[in-house]
């Protein structure tokens, strides 16, 4: 809030400066034209990566550049949350709290800053980057890589994808759109088939995708699971010219997941995959089937020239389209020796201020006020609860190994979840050198106005003995996730979560504090919903859940805690007692890969909750503020393409605040939907008594179920109930169409 007016004029700066210079069609003229003077071990090069244990790679991925033809390699970079393997650059807040901003500003801002990151460090003489962002990840909440993507929820998860996307591209840096398709699950990830019916997979799964598609995407990386029985890097449905993405209008490549290629050449080629990364490797029967055969393939006519040539000019035309082929810097990292070491790493530094400090924004924004029982002396200030005053708290403690420096040491994928946990482990980690933990920003800041005791073990009996007899306590705790490997099993979980808990004995250390202090402040990290058993303790007078803020977690969570920053974040998913509530389950044991059957259809998370009945502890939607908020005047319009919904917002309390209002449609009861989808959400900033007029837009396919007979979005006929509100559970104005 703090920042939105100068970063909404960065971002607008930014985005005019568009790198999109070409049209599609300008740059496949261009492509074409180049492949036809390629030979065909050119083509090769470019289809087909260099290498994983090539000792020329810079990046995670490349592709072998043309210089006669003036074509460089490409590079691919793992990290959705900040540029990995790479120093000097910022450790960004996780997909997961960019979804929990709902602000579109911010998802754009975002996908800009990295964008200008990536660029920064340039690309070898010359690569280009790619960038790319997993949707739709978190079918249950235990999913191992569900933070990097926007969460359950099909709407919000296609509006971080469109705004990220046009951020990313506007920098004239690649995006591409991951996992492609249903990639759910981290367990039995390389063989598993998520096997989805017609409507459930358009409007859950594809829907994310197709906003990006809308978005330009140039590229899509296609998963490692099968997708109905078929690996889905040769499921022509979901690749192949009359599948998925190209029916939609995707006019980019289709590059494989690292080893996520089965059968044989023309299998894949043929089917509709474009380029193998990383080229020369093998992950549990996946792997390296371009390299060596798909020459053979071609030559053989297995695989005709004519569909070589296309995968080379689908590869190329984002490169022209980008503008890619003038003015891109050159590489200046490598990504073999991640510590900045050696001389191709020329250690240039693409942080700054203006990045930390949108960062700190998005960190801020994303921190959902969960509880808040204030008490106010006769000044006004707080005794107990938020916002803190800073002052009137003489001795405070501050509990939990979640709130000190976390180990930079766990390799480069962040494993061992020892100290504040600002990212999930895996290849979607980033750069943490830069953190500063809550404890030495809470430090800095409360000075000598307190004494300050701390216990940063999450050694119960020393946390309670630390918090015994002081005025306030701080309690710090998580829950990690991240992606499998074969080194990457964390505290016993193989990437998806074995369960709810808060890890390191966390809920207990929330119980034993609280029990000995009746001002216990609880702050949580965690990767998604986790079990609060313990939130209605009448001593726990706040709790924040801040999810994976990145590296400015400490000076982020000091701004919110003591009210420098109102708290505007709302969950992006549910936080239920038990993985019941949820609807779906993760598939741990099996004899050899198993077939996942999405019975629940499209009934995930709050859907899922609603039409069952089940009351969340914490509903999808929902997050306090230091301020209150009222909603009057709903009007319905329909316009050429749709429909408008206004209505009007005041800040009815005393201080200035953000609201985040949604609207939630309530379709006729023939068309078998949830009894309510999110198709709407905004950002209001407002003054203290001030009010505002929103408008929300519903374009026809917002009002639309995916129609199997006739392969279409249609509206379906009858009455519509328009359910504007607070969060899913709090709908303060309701209207009909
Ligand atoms: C997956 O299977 C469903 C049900 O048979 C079918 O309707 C859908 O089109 C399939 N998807 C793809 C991409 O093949
Ligand atoms: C990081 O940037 C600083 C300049 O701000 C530079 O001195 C240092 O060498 C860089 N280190 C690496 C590893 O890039
Ligand atoms: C504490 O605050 C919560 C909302 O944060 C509210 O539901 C609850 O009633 C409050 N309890 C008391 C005792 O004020
Ligand atoms: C709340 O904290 C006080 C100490 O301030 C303690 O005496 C009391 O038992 C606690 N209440 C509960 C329910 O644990
Ligand atoms: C909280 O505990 C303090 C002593 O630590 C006591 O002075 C105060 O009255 C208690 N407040 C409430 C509301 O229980
Ligand atoms: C998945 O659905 C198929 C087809 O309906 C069925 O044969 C199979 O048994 C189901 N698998 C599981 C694990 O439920």
């Amino acid at each position: 809030m703090l920042f939105s007016g100068a970063f909404l004029a960065l971002s607008l700066a930014l985005a005019s400066n568009a790198f999109v210079t070409r049209t599609w069609d300008e740059a496949y003229a261009l492509a074409n034209n180049v492949v036809s003077q390629m030979t065909i071990d050119e083509k090769l090069g470019i289809v087909i990566g260099t290498g994983q244990l090539n000792s020329n790679r810079r990046c995670v991925g490349d592709t072998t550049a043309v210089p006669r033809l003036g074509i460089p390699s490409l590079c691919f970079q793992d990290g959705p949350a900040g540029l990995r393997l790479v120093k000097n650059v910022t450790g960004w807040p996780a997909g997961i709290n960019t979804a929990s901003t709902f602000s579109r500003r911010l998802m754009r801002a975002r996908g800009v800053a990295m964008g200008e990151e990536w660029r920064g460090k340039g690309a070898q003489p010359s690569s280009r980057y790619s960038f790319c962002l997993p949707l739709g990840k978190m079918r249950n909440p235990k999913a191992g890589r569900g933070w990097e993507s926007f969460g359950p929820d099909p709407y919000l998860n296609g509006e971080g994808a469109y705004e990220t996307v046009i951020g990313v591209q506007s920098t004239g840096v690649q995006a591409c759109a991951k996992h492609f398709l249903a990639n759910n699950q981290e367990h039995w990830r390389y063989g598993l088939s998520a096997n989805l019916d017609d409507r459930t997979e358009k409007e859950m799964y594809f829907y994310p995708f197709l906003r990006s598609i809308e978005a330009g995407v140039v590229s899509v990386m296609c998963a490692y699971n099968r997708y109905n029985g078929t690996s889905s890097c040769h499921n022509e449905g979901l690749i192949g010219d009359n599948g998925l993405l190209r029916k939609h209008g995707f006019k980019g490549y289709v590059v494989s997941d690292w080893g996520a290629t089965h059968d044989s050449a023309a299998d894949n080629a043929n089917a509709g995959l474009d380029m193998e990364q990383p080229g020369d490797y093998i992950v549990i029967g996946g792997g390296v089937f371009f390299l060596g055969k798909l020459e053979t393939a071609v030559n053989t006519g297995a695989v005709t020239t004519e569909r070589l040539n296309q995968m080379v000019a689908r590869i190329l035309a984002p490169y022209y389209h980008l503008g890619q082929d003038s003015g891109y810097p050159e590489t200046n990292f490598d990504t073999q020796k991640p510590d900045g070491s050696g001389s191709r790493n020329l250690r240039v530094n693409v942080r700054s201020d203006a990045h930390t400090a949108l960062a700190k924004e998005i960190a801020m924004a994303s921190s959902v006020l969960l509880k808040n029982n204030r008490t106010v002396n006769s000044q006004g200030s707080t005794v107990r609860g938020l916002p803190i005053t800073k002052g009137v708290a003489s001795s405070i403690a501050i509990v939990g190994q979640d709130a000190k420096m976390l180990n930079t040491n766990c390799n480069d994928l962040n494993e061992c979840n020892d100290g504040t946990l600002t990212v999930g482990w895996g290849s979607g980690s980033n750069l943490v050198d830069f953190t500063i933990p809550p404890v030495d920003a809470l430090t800095s800041y409360i000075g000598t106005s307190a004494t300050i005791t701390t216990s940063l073990s999450n050694d119960l009996d020393d946390g309670a003995n630390a918090a015994r007899g002081k005025d306030m306590a701080f309690v710090f705790v998580n829950a990690d996730s991240g992606e499998l490997g074969a080194y990457t099993v964390v505290v016993g979980n193989q990437g998806d979560r074995n369960d709810l808990a808060l890890w390191w004995k966390g809920g207990s250390l929330v119980e034993r504090v609280a029990a000995v202090c009746n001002n216990t402040i609880v702050v949580v990290h965690s990767v998604g919903p986790v079990s609060f058993s313990w939130s209605n303790h009448p001593n726990i007078t706040g709790i924040v859940y801040a999810g994976l803020p990145g590296e400015q977690t400490g000076p982020a969570i000091v701004d919110v805690l003591y009210g420098a920053y109102n708290p505007s974040g709302r969950l992006p998913f549910s936080i239920a007692d038990s993985e019941d509530a949820y609807g779906t389950s993760i598939v741990y044991n099996s004899l050899g890969f198993p077939d996942i059957n999405y019975t629940e259809k499209l009934l995930l998370d709050y859907r899922y909750m609603e039409a069952n009945n089940i009351t969340p502890r914490f509903e999808f939607g929902f997050g306090l503020s230091y301020t209150t908020f009222s909603y009057s005047s709903l009007s319905i319009s329909s316009t050429s393409t749709g429909y408008t919904v206004s209505f009007q917002v005041t800040n009815t309390g005393g201080l200035a605040g953000t609201e985040k209002p949604q609207l939630y449609l309530g379709y006729p009861t023939s068309a078998s939907e949830p009894p309510k989808v999110l198709r709407g959400f905004e950002e209001v900033d407002l003054a203290s008594g001030e009010s505002k007029t929103v408008t929300l837009s519903l374009i026809t396919r917002d009002l639309s179920i995916w129609d199997t007979p006739s392969q279409s979005y249609i509206r379906p006929s009858g009455t519509f109930n328009v359910f504007v509100g607070a969060s899913i559970r709090d709908i303060r104005l309701t209207g009909t169409i």
